[in-house]
This record gives C-alpha cells, sequence and structure tokens, in this order.
C-alpha cells in the first residue's frame, strides 16, 4: 500500500489487492481464497523448462510458497514496513531457520538473557551441537554485550520486550554497538508488535514476530514471521525450503483474517494492560509490576522513546509464597491458565511452573523466575471485570 496508508487500513487491505503484481482482488473475491494445495502443475514441458531457467515466475511446490501465504506475506510486510517478509509454521521455526541460516559452524552470537526459554534452548542445545557458540548478556547492559563481542561474533538477538519480564531493550544503542562491530540485530518483536514499535527504522537487520500471539491475536493459530531487507529475508527463504517450516494455507488464511483486526485488539489490549498495570502497582498484595508502560519500570524512558503503546502483558510478583500464588491463581474467574499470550481471551501464566518447570528451583529464582511470579496477557474483555476479578482473587489470599 502507499507510504502515507496509516496502520487500520493496512491492517484491512494490504497484501490484497494485488494478484501478481496486478490489480484486482484475487478471483474477484472479497476475502482471500485459501488455496488448499500442494503441488502446482505445469501446462507442458516448455512451462516447466521455463520455471527452472527462471523465465517464469511462479509456484511449483507447497513447501516453497502458497498464494494464500503470499497475501499474508505482504500485508505483514505492509504492517511492519519491512520490504519483505517470510512466514513459518510456528514463532520458533522462524526464530531457529533464522539463526541457522545466519550463522554457521565456527561463528558466534550474543544473545540478551530474559528470552523466550525455547529461544536459549536452541542456542544452548542445537546451534552448540553444530559449533555455534552464544554468550547470554543480561538485556540492557551495553558494556557486558560489547564485551561479549568476540572476533568470530555475527549476530546480536534480543527479545524486546522481554518475556517474561517485560525488559525494554535500547534499539538505538544495540544498533550502534553492532554497527560498530559490523554484526547483523535481530528483534523478537513478538511483545511490541509494529503497532507499538518499528525496529527496522532504528536499522535493525530482521525482526520476529510469533503470529501465534498478537498477530493471529485468537488463540486459534500456530505462525512466525521473518521480516526485513528482501535479500536477507530470501537468504532465509531458501533455509526454509530444505527445513521445512512452512506455513499451512488454511493457517494462512486465519492470520490474514486476525491481522484485520489486530490494531484494534491491540489499542485495547494497550489501554486495558496500562490500567491493570496501575491497579496492581497501588495493591498491598502485589511486590512487583514489570510493565513499561509503568513510571516505576527500570526502562520505562527507553520504551517511551522507542514505542507507541506498551503492550498486553503484565507480570507482577505477589507478596505471598508458593500456596498463596495457587490460591490468588484458582480464585481467578475471567482468565484461563495457559502458556500463550496476545488473544482476544486474557490468559495468566505461572511461569515457574508453566515454562520453567524443567529448572531447579535455585535457578529458576537466580533469573528472576520466582515462585510468585505471574504473567497476566490481558485480552479484549472488559477492563472493569478483570480489575474486579483480580480484587477479589487477590482478597482470596
Ligand atoms: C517472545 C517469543 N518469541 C517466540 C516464541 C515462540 O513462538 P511459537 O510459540 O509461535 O513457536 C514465543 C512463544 O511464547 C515468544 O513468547
Amino acid at each position: 500500500m502507499s507510504d502515507e496508508t496509516r496502520l487500520g487500513t493496512r491492517a484491512v487491505h494490504g497484501g490484497e489487492q494485488y494478484v501478481d503484481g496486478v490489480k484486482g482482488h484475487w478471483g474477484h473475491a472479497l476475502t482471500v481464497p485459501i488455496a488448499q494445495t500442494s503441488t502446482y502443475v505445469f501446462e507442458d514441458t516448455q512451462a516447466v523448462d521455463d520455471f527452472v531457467a527462471g523465465r517464469s515466475n511462479r509456484l511449483d511446490y507447497g513447501r516453497y510458497g502458497n498464494p494464500t501465504q503470499h497475501v499474508a506475506e505482504q500485508k505483514l510486510a505492509d504492517l511492519e514496513g519491512a520490504e519483505s517478509a517470510i512466514l513459518f509454521s510456528s514463532g520458533m521455526a522462524a526464530v531457529t531457520t533464522t539463526l541457522l541460516a545466519m550463522m554457521r559452524s565456527g561463528q558466534h552470537g550474543v544473545i540478551m538473557d530474559d528470552c523466550y526459554r525455547k529461544t536459549a534452548q536452541f542456542c544452548k542445545m542445537v546451534l552448540k551441537k553444530f559449533d555455534i557458540e552464544t554468550t547470554f548478556v543480561r538485556a540492557g547492559d551495553y558494556e557486558q554485550l560489547e564485551s561479549a563481542i568476540q572476533e568470530n561474533t555475527r549476530l546480536v538477538v534480543s527479545e524486546s520486550p522481554t518475556n517474561p519480564h517485560l525488559n525494554v531493550v535500547d534499539l538505538d544503542a544495540t544498533v550502534a554497538l553492532a554497527k560498530k562491530h559490523r554484526l547483523k540485530v535481530v528483534i523478537d518483536s513478538t511483545f511490541a508488535t509494529p503497532l507499538n514499535q518499528r525496529p527496522l527504522e532504528f536499522g535493525v537487520d530482521l525482526v520476529i514476530h510469533s503470529a501465534t500471539k498478537y498477530l493471529g491475536g485468537h488463540n486459534d493459530l500456530m505462525a512466525g514471521v521473518v521480516l526485513g531487507d528482501a535479500p536477507l529475508v530470501s537468504a532465509i527463504r531458501d533455509y526454509r525450503g530444505i527445513l521445512g517450516g512452512v506455513l499451512d494455507p488454511h493457517c494462512a488464511y486465519l492470520l490474514i483474517r486476525g491481522l484485520k483486526t489486530f490494531p484494534l485488539r491491540m489499542a485495547r489490549q494497550n489501554e486495558s494492560a496500562l490500567r491493570m498495570a496501575q491497579y496492581l502497582e497501588n495493591h498491598p498484595k502485589i511486590r512487583q509490576v514489570y510493565y513499561p508502560g509503568l513510571q516505576s519500570h527500570p526502562h520505562h524512558e527507553i520504551a517511551r522513546a522507542q514505542m507507541t503503546g506498551y503492550g498486553g502483558v503484565v507480570s507482577f510478583d505477589l507478596a505471598t509464597d508458593l500456596d498463596g500464588t495457587m490460591r490468588f491463581l484458582d480464585g481467578l474467574r475471567v482468565p484461563c491458565i495457559g502458556a500463550s499470550l496476545g488473544g482476544v481471551e486474557s490468559i495468566i501464566s505461572h511461569p515457574s511452573t508453566i515454562s520453567y518447570y524443567e529448572l531447579d528451583r535455585e535457578d529458576r529464582i537466580a533469573i528472576g523466575i520466582l515462585d510468585e511470579l505471574v504473567r497476566y496477557s490481558v485480552g479484549v474483555e472488559d477492563v472493569e471485570d478483570l480489575i474486579a476479578d483480580l480484587d477479589h482473587a487477590l482478597g482470596a489470599i
């Protein structure tokens, strides 16, 4: 869409107005059709010849692409302000394929801690097997980041805001350091979304989202996306074709449908989460609230400078023990207990028993995953109901 178009319009129409570069809806259908196919056939052997020689622009097999998926990719590129986008079957497929595509044996990456646990596990278990080393540094410590850079360092990887403590990484400072050392920067912007933060405008090379979260938005699909300049994205596309984490066409359709209301949902989730964070901050049964929209958050000034909203997740430590935390979780009536976030239904998660259960308690506590830490993903319910529900459950601990 044209550069002047705003995000709400892009979310509805982006990627849908052209078919193979020609203006018009695909098959004249208002909603994007689902090309439920694994294979694309050739009219004759000459067509095969033209395709393999690069004389025709078409598809041959579903692992390399699908028209419904292409619309979703174009819509996402429109939303993020990226030249190109590539979709995957999950956020983790996006993360793992990107890291494998961008690094080779003998190279090194620096990754900010307080990241999604499976991303950390991938670095420590899988990349290590291929002789790719990673050093973890504290999110927000730029001296530690610079001192971790070695001669063979290729990449800096971070989430912002991070999961689950909502640390905000200074994108200007990170990009400046990376440029100084000729490194690429990859930001997992899942918690921010393109409504709240635009890392590419800060010079970040690639943005990743778990589209399972806010972009899909309905807790009904798994998807991941990588966005950036066309040559980089194209290199990752080659790896997706080999590693195979392609998005199914039906899922691409669900994602397109979810994206149409993404700015509406996200704006409400931003607003409700801020109200909830302010309420929690003043509650005697809460020890600490982690929400970058609060002035008390250590990275609030950075967040204010580089974000336009602070997201729909509020994490907090209760002023109680494990039993009290369980009573609180069981006392809530509106949010479901679960592992995900970003959808229309509020979900509450207890990181120490859901995502970090394999770690020893001491190791968990060392990285701030306390027994009394709770992560609340605010849905689109009425915030008054969510707060009344919290009030009731907090009263019971
Ligand atoms: C920040 C972040 N990145 C990546 C992922 C992985 O995404 P998916 O669950 O879609 O594989 C998650 C999942 O929670 C996440 O929170």
